[in-house]
């Protein structure tokens, strides 16, 4: 045998072993793959690199180069495939390799949640679901057409006053002057312009009133919003509806409360309670829709009849949780809102 011969067939020998030593010394994938490109790489791997070395080896002994070569060739892949399965094998832990160490504290992430008020919300939105009433929206810049006239309130009506109203000084649509909305009323209007009865429909929004920031009044507040037109609705299907709306959220042992009321978008009018822990909660305004809020967007009131209520989602909420200053809700203070 040439020295060359010899001196080849040593240094496949070699690469051999070292292939094998680094394919094994693998922790994880990422490493194997470095290792296989080192040795095995189509185009600079060390096989590719001693396989052209048969060119250097005697014609007559270029048989004996070429079948060590692949003697070689075929340990290599071995011992990769070797090493591949046992990667495969190990658990999700031990891949990681000795970088991670579990003991170690983690990063911690402040996690959010819902406000209060969104939480109230969402579970008034499923509890009125189940009895069919679904979700309308209407936007919080009004005109006064639906803030107050279709829903019956004159132009010599109090509640107008701009006093007790944010009427946005240079907007107007159309030569009408705009305001954000006092009530969710509105939304009562805008589903009824657009559908034909029946109609089951509740509204959750934001209405604003300039009213002085105490214990129970702030400028900004929500309420719900509840409207049922059809053929024969009565008072009965109100009071149902409210009851059920009451135990459904606060237990079986509540109870509703009606006072005769007034107001404009409603006849017979009244004022809800419900009884909360030995004493009555005003809850807010209910009644059957006035006839001329049934024409007032093209309605027959001779044809249906529908009851409405309007509640404040605030008062609901700060029962729920023995909240005692409405203003905590939007104080933003992260220590009251991760009580909820
Ligand atoms: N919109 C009234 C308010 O803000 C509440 C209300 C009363 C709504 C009676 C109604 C209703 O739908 O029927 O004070």
């Amino acid at each position: 045998m040439s020295e060359a011969l010899d001196q080849y067939i040593n240094d496949l020998q070699t690469l051999a072993e070292d292939a094998k030593k680094a394919f094994e010394s693998a922790k994880q994938k990422e490493d194997l793959e470095a290792h296989r490109v080192e040795f095995m790489g189509a185009k600079n791997g060390h096989l590719k690199r001693l396989q052209k070395g048969i060119g250097k080896v005697e014609k007559d002994e270029k048989r004996a180069a070429g079948q060590k070569f692949n003697e070689v060739k075929q340990a290599v892949e071995q011992s990769f495939q070797t090493a591949q399965d046992r990667l495969a094998n190990l658990s999700a832990s031990e891949q990681v390799g000795p970088r991670f160490d579990p003991t170690l504290p983690g990063t911690k992430r402040p996690i959010g949640r819902n406000h209060p008020l969104t939480q109230t919300v969402e579970e008034l939105k499923r509890t009125m679901a189940r009895l069919g009433f679904e979700v309308a929206h209407g936007p919080e810049i009004e005109d006064e057409w639906h803030n107050f006239d279709a829903l019956n309130i004159p132009a010599s009506h109090p509640a107008r006053h701009p006093d007790e109203n944010f009427y946005l000084a240079n907007l107007t649509q159309k030569g009408h002057p705009l305001l954000w909305r006092s009530q969710t009323s509105t939304v009562q209007i805008r589903v009824m312009e657009k559908r034909t009865p029946p109609v089951r429909i509740i509204s959750l929004g934001r209405v604003y009133r300039p009213d002085k920031p105490d214990a129970t009044h702030f400028p900004m507040f929500h309420q719900i919003e509840g409207l049922m037109v059809d053929r024969g609705v009565t008072m009965a299907h109100l009071k149902t509806t409210l009851r059920l709306f009451a135990t459904s959220l606060l237990g079986e042992d509540v109870h509703i409360r009606f006072r005769p009321s007034f107001f404009p978008f409603t006849e017979p009018s009244v004022e809800v309670d419900m009884s909360w822990q030995g004493g009555w909660l005003e809850m807010g305004g209910a009644g059957m829709v006035d006839p001329n809020v049934l024409k007032a967007v093209g309605y027959d009131p001779d044809e249906v009849s529908g009851f409405a209520f309007g509640l404040g989602v605030e008062r609901i909420c700060m029962r729920r949780h023995n909240v005692e200053d409405i203003r905590s809700f939007f104080e933003n203070d992260v220590r009251f809102l991760h009580q909820f």
